[in-house]
This record gives structure tokens, sequence and C-alpha cells, in this order.
């Protein structure tokens, strides 16, 4: 089994990138293992969690919340779960944070790794480190920053996705393209979903590319002083609508990626917006779409991107070339008013 190493501030972590989850046994004994799932996925792979201690939680965004978490810690107190154990979390993002967050206050920390299983959680939610839960409709409002031990890849699990969860992990990996790698947009503008659904090689390279190419971000800057803020792109008014109208977080991203290019024409002398919408619409993905200008600034105000008078705003001066910038509140929310 093929395994690429880490380095964060105080852990490796251990990517099994071109692996499967029969070699999870290999990385942790299963007498001391909780898989925390969600039914969708226990449903559709049934057979693969034989043999482990599993603990199925509720699907969806609405159950990121300390109620669940509440759930699972008694749980693993009624289970026998001590300092030794570890937590893999087998699924989406909102799998992976709950699981992150929960291993990270149990008994002040255990071990976890992750076994991401949609496209968004290969690519980003399982990586950095980052793992919280909901407050409201405030987004990971709570949380930790605390690696995993380990990460591991199956494809198989990309064989029962509904079409929104591609879409959802293309949203991310048009970010990446947008903040960082120019190649990477125009092998996307050539190829098309239907291409990457179908061809499991040029998948797994894509995805290997886009989770190399944010761990090289987080490594650079774990606490998010600088650099890694530009993760953030499409995020800031994505988050703020994401809730409103509990939009699939891709959508919501994409979403906020279009009205982040226009604030970039506006601030950063951006030109290539239509080249960033006609990606997004190729990969089945919203643009422009009519929001609660009013409220959603409301909601952006309580953004963990907001110091002071000045919201640090992540704006694209060309394809691959993110940057970020404080706009002061006033001027954004004149900005937001005109979009
Ligand atoms: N868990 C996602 C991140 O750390 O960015």
């Amino acid at each position: 089994m093929k395994k690429i190493q880490f380095s964060f501030s105080n852990t490796k972590v251990d990517y099994h990138l071109a692996s499967g989850i029969a070699h999870l046994k290999e990385i942790v004994d299963p007498a001391s293992t909780f898989i925390v799932t969600d039914e969708n996925v226990y449903n559709a792979h049934t057979k693969r969690f034989r043999n482990w201690q599993t603990i199925v939680i509720q699907a969806g965004e609405q159950f990121k919340t300390q109620a669940t978490v509440d759930k699972l810690l008694l749980e693993l107190i009624e289970r026998g779960a001590d300092r030794k154990s570890t937590l893999v979390g087998v699924g989406g993002g909102v799998v992976t944070d709950i699981t992150g967050y929960t291993a990270s206050v149990y008994m002040r920390g255990i071990r976890f790794g992750f076994i991401p299983t949609t496209i968004l959680a290969m690519v980003d939610a399982s990586i950095g480190g980052k793992n919280g839960i909901d407050v409201g409709v405030y987004k990971n409002m709570v949380g930790v920053i605390r690696q995993p031990s380990f990460l591991l890849h199956d494809m198989v699990f990309t064989n029962t996705l509904p079409q929104h969860e591609w879409e959802n992990g293309f949203a991310e990996i048009i970010k990446h393209a947008c903040i960082k790698d120019p190649a990477m947009f125009s092998a996307l503008q050539s190829h098309t979903l239907k291409q990457y659904q179908q061809k499991k090689t040029l998948l797994c390279d894509l995805i290997q590319r886009n989770a190399v190419l944010k761990s090289k971000v987080v490594q650079r800057d774990e606490f998010e002083s600088g650099e890694r803020r530009l993760l953030n792109f499409g995020h800031t008014l994505g988050h703020a609508i994401e809730n409103m109208y509990e939009l699939p977080h891709g959508h919501a991203v994409a979403i906020g990626m279009t009205y982040a290019c226009h604030i970039s024409e506006i601030l950063a002398g951006f030109k290539q917006t239509k080249q960033v919408t006609d990606l997004l619409a190729k990969y089945s993905l919203p643009t422009y779409r009519a929001f609660d200008k009013a409220r959603a600034f409301e909601i952006l105000l309580k953004d963990k991107k907001k110091v002071k008078k000045e919201m640090n705003y992540v704006l694209l001066q060309k394809i691959g070339k993110g940057i970020v910038q404080p706009i002061p509140l006033d001027n954004l929310q004149t900005i937001i008013n005109e979009l």
C-alpha cells in the first residue's frame, strides 16, 4: 500500500491515497477502533463495516451540531472507549468534522483518522485539521485545528455518490484551480464531469493533485495567518447564504465565487469572470442567484474572517492567482448591495 506523509506543526499525517478500506486493519487495531459513519454511507456499503465497531449518525449538514457530538460522546462512554481508542470517520464533510471534533475533545483528545467518501471530503474537508460544528445558521463556528493521524482513500465509495455530491466536490476543485493552479483550470476546461466520472484514473489523478495542493497550503500556514486564507475563496458570501437557503455547500461556494469574481473586478482588476462562471456552469454549478443581501450581510458580520471593521476577502488577480484583501465593512456592504 503506497503511502505519502505530510508533516504539520506537531504531527505527521500518513496519506494512503491509492488504497482501499480493506487496508484499514493494517493501520489500526479493530479492537480499539470505533468507526463513525452516517446512515447513507452505512446503508450503501454495509458489508465494508463488517467486523468493525461502528457508530452510525444521521446524514446531513443539519446534524453537524453539538447535539450529534453529545450523542456520540455518550455512545463512546457506553462502549468503553478510552484514551488508547481511535476514531475513524468514514463519510463526507459532516462525518469528518464531527469525528475529528469529537475525537479532539473526548478524554481531552484521542487519535483519529479519516476515510473520506465524497469528492469534497477527499479534496477538502478531510484535509487541514479544522474540525467543527455549526451553531444555528453560523457555519463552523465552534471547533478545533487538530490533524488526523491518517487519511485513506477508497474510490469504491464514489460509485454510489449522488450527482449533487459530484457537483459539491468539483466546486472545491474549481476553487483550488482559481486560487493556485491555472494548469488545472485549463484541464478542467478541456474535460467534462462525465469523463471524470467514467475514467477512474483521470479522477484519481485529479483528486490526488487537489489533496496535495491543499495539504501544501495548510503545511505552509496551518493556523491561517496568511496563505491558508486563500482557501476561503467563495466561502465568505457562500457560508452566509448556505444555511439561509439550505443550499448544498458546493452550490453556495460556486455562487460565492461568482460574486467574489465581481468584487475582484472592482478591487483587483480581475478580467476573467466569464471564464470562471463558464467553468462553474460546465460542471452544473450555479453562478448568479437572487439572495437577501441585508440578511446575508448580517450573517457575514459574524464570519471568522472579520477583523475589527474589515473583512479579509479572497479575491483573484487572475485565474490561478488568489489574494487576500482586507475590505472595510462599509465598502463591502455597498459593493454587495450593488452586485
Ligand atoms: N477540515 C477542513 C480544513 O481543515 O480545512
